[in-house]
């Protein structure tokens, strides 16, 4: 055996011992932490857990837009989106949908003669406030399940704000504001 394999040996182990070591302390200065959730979700992890009932669609409020929201701009909209459903004339007919004036401070299914869905009858002790109109305009058939309302919502807030300060307008003296 040569001076230059032992030698050469002797690195080798030197620096097996020194990898080793430096694992050890660097084991002590890294206290590395659990993952508390698995860094790459898998699909099928949800469905472990039992189906809970989908999260209630939170609509974003009205009241604090109502302020500055635009009744003209809202009966344009209203004009685009409602009107081929709805009249807002005082005194006007129903059409598919019933007849919109004063409607806010209304109870639900507020409309002589109109034929209603059960759910919208079934809330007929309950009056159409700002909110309770944002909910619905936002997303109808999620605020009202069996409504007969066709359509789809109004997604963008300030739109919704400026068609409820519309509906607020059409009424001799309107509801003040929140
Ligand atoms: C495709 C037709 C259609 C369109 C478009 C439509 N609606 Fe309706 N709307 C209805 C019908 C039908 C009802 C009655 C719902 C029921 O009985 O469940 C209704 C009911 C309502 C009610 C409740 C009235 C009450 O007496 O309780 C409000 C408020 C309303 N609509 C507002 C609007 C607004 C505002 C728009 C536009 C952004 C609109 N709707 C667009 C058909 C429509």
């Amino acid at each position: 055996m040569s001076l230059e394999f032992n030698k050469a040996a002797a690195a080798v182990l030197t620096a097996g011992i020194t990898f080793m070591v430096s694992g050890v302390v660097a084991g002590l200065l890294i206290h590395p932490k659990p993952l508390e959730r698995p860094a790459i979700e898998t699909g099928a992890a949800p469905a472990a857990t039992a189906p809970s009932a989908p999260a209630a669609p939170t609509v974003e409020p009205i009241g604090p837009l109502l302020a500055n929201a635009n009744a003209d701009n809202g009966r344009a909209v209203a004009q685009r989106l409602c009107a081929s459903c709805h009249n807002f004339a005082q005194g006007g007919p129903n059409g598919v949908g019933p007849n919109l004036y004063g409607i806010i401070g209304s109870p639900h299914a507020h409309a002589e003669g109109f034929n209603y869905s059960a759910a919208m009858r079934g809330l007929h002790d309950k009056t159409w406030d700002y909110e309770a109109l944002n909910a619905f305009l936002a997303r109808p058939a999620a605020a009202i399940p069996g409504t007969r309302m066709a359509f789809a919502g109004i997604s963008n807030t300030g739109q919704r704000a400026d068609v409820i300060a519309f509906l607020r307008s059409l009424s001799p003296n309107p509801a003040p504001l929140p």
